[in-house]
């Protein structure tokens, strides 16, 4: 595999010449117009992966639901009294009260605040108050209105357009192949954050798509795990699909563990541990990356499904405005077994957090910047190529031109 450290210092872009090697516009990154053009060409037709398996609606009537601020819809996913998983629109047939509030639940049913009209887990309008006063109503026909939902690997998907142009698994592409093998049923969820940013949803997932960064942004959370011979942590493997989907593969230095690791590393699966060569994952790159940490695949536009060696994490880049977007991160690791285990794993997810919030550190002053007009593109090395990738396929989806 052709690397820096191999002695080609630009190895990516030879292989994606259809991106170009020149400046990157800022413009969709901060035009509001950008943002409506991506809500309507983008957002309201994709199928958008909720960070939600199914075995967390494990029983009939557990449900949830979400707003989602780039669709301009409010979602209720809910399992039916006949075992199946469904989507809604949080919406009451009668007169359009939201349904049920944002969050999670069980019930037996939903009945709309406004007046009183009563759905069941399947979404069927089962009691309307004051019926005969109604004229000619047809009960049938005012279930919820449905959204498509899938599940990819457990992952639950939902889709908001009439008729998706393409199914779940088309979506998935090359992780089909490349990610689906991981062993993600023998995780559970172990903590969930969410963090409000004001900076637009490329801006945000920017910093969190290459690593040249590492040695400013997490020199002192993770600096054990760059080594001198590669203090930028060149990238090693990235794979970048044709419909915008990526996968980027982390790797981080054998090191002297610090005294908070060395515990962990005593007691379980540890984020920066890397992978041991011992353990094979399958689902990742893990044997054909040198030291290899974790992989990082984007599923395009603005989710992940991020996997390292025994444990893994989902998020999202929520957009919410131009220039707002929520990020919303997961985090799943086997369920311990022992109080050692816990002590390891609540170690990983305080690395993970720390490391995520000093990746959104730089999103709100970038973002002001961009907005500020003082420049006009950005310069990317080969390393950033996935940030490359981004805007081009935001651009050939809005049928804009990008230049360079
Ligand atoms: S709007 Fe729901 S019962 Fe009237
Ligand atoms: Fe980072």
């Amino acid at each position: 595999m052709s690397s820096p450290a191999s002695g080609n210092p630009r190895p990516f872009a030879p292989r994606y010449p259809q991106l170009g090697t020149g400046p990157v516009p800022v413009t969709s990154a901060v035009d509001p117009a950008y943002f409506e053009l991506e809500r309507e060409r983008i957002f309201r037709g994709m199928w958008i992966n909720l960070i939600l398996r199914d075995s967390e609606l494990p029983e009939p009537g557990d449900y949830v639901v979400r707003h989602l601020e780039a669709q301009d819809a409010t979602v209720l996913v809910v399992r039916g009294d006949d075992g199946r998983l469904r989507a809604f629109h949080n919406v009451c047939t009668h007169r359009g009260n939201q349904l049920a509030p944002q969050g999670a639940g069980h019930c037996a049913g939903f009945q709309c605040g406004f007046h009183g009209w009563t759905f069941d887990t399947r979404g069927r309008l089962v009691f309307v108050s004051d019926e005969q006063r109604f004229h000619a109503l047809d009960k049938a026909a005012l279930g919820l209105p449905p959204v498509h939902l899938d599940t990819w690997r457990g992952f639950v998907f939902v889709n908001l357009a009439r008729r998706p142009a393409q199914s779940l698994e088309q979506a998935m592409s090359e992780f089909n192949a490349d990610l689906k093998p991981y062993p993600f049923e023998r995780m559970v969820l172990a903590g969930r954050y969410r963090y409000t940013v004001n900076a637009n949803w490329k801006v945000t997932m920017n910093a969190f798509q290459e690593s040249y960064h590492g040695a400013f942004v997490h020199k002192l959370s993770v600096g054990q795990c760059i080594s001198p011979q590669d203090p930028y942590l060149a990238v090693q493997r990235i794979k970048l699909q044709e419909n915008g989907n990526q996968s980027i593969s982390v790797h981080l230095a054998p090191h002297a563990p610090s005294p908070a690791e060395k515990l962990a590393f005593d007691f379980g699966a540890t984020f920066t541990q890397g992978g041991d060569a011992t353990t094979a994952f399958p689902g990742t790159a893990q044997h054909e990356v040198r030291d290899w940490g974790f992989d990082l695949n984007i599923i395009f536009p603005y989710s992940r499904i991020n996997v390292g060696a025994g444990w893994y994490y989902v998020d999202a880049f929520w957009p919410v405005a131009h220039d707002r977007t929520v990020y919303e991160l997961a985090y799943y690791f086997p369920m311990p077994q022992r109080a050692s285990e816990m002590i390891s794993q609540e170690y990983s997810k305080i690395v993970l957090r720390d490391l995520s919030r000093e990746d959104l550190a730089t999103n709100e002053a970038t973002h002001r910047s961009l907005r500020s007009g003082a420049i006009g593109q950005m310069v990317l090395s080969d390393q950033e190529i996935a940030v490359r990738h981004l805007y081009h396929t935001v651009a050939a989806r809005c049928g804009r031109e990008l230049a360079g």
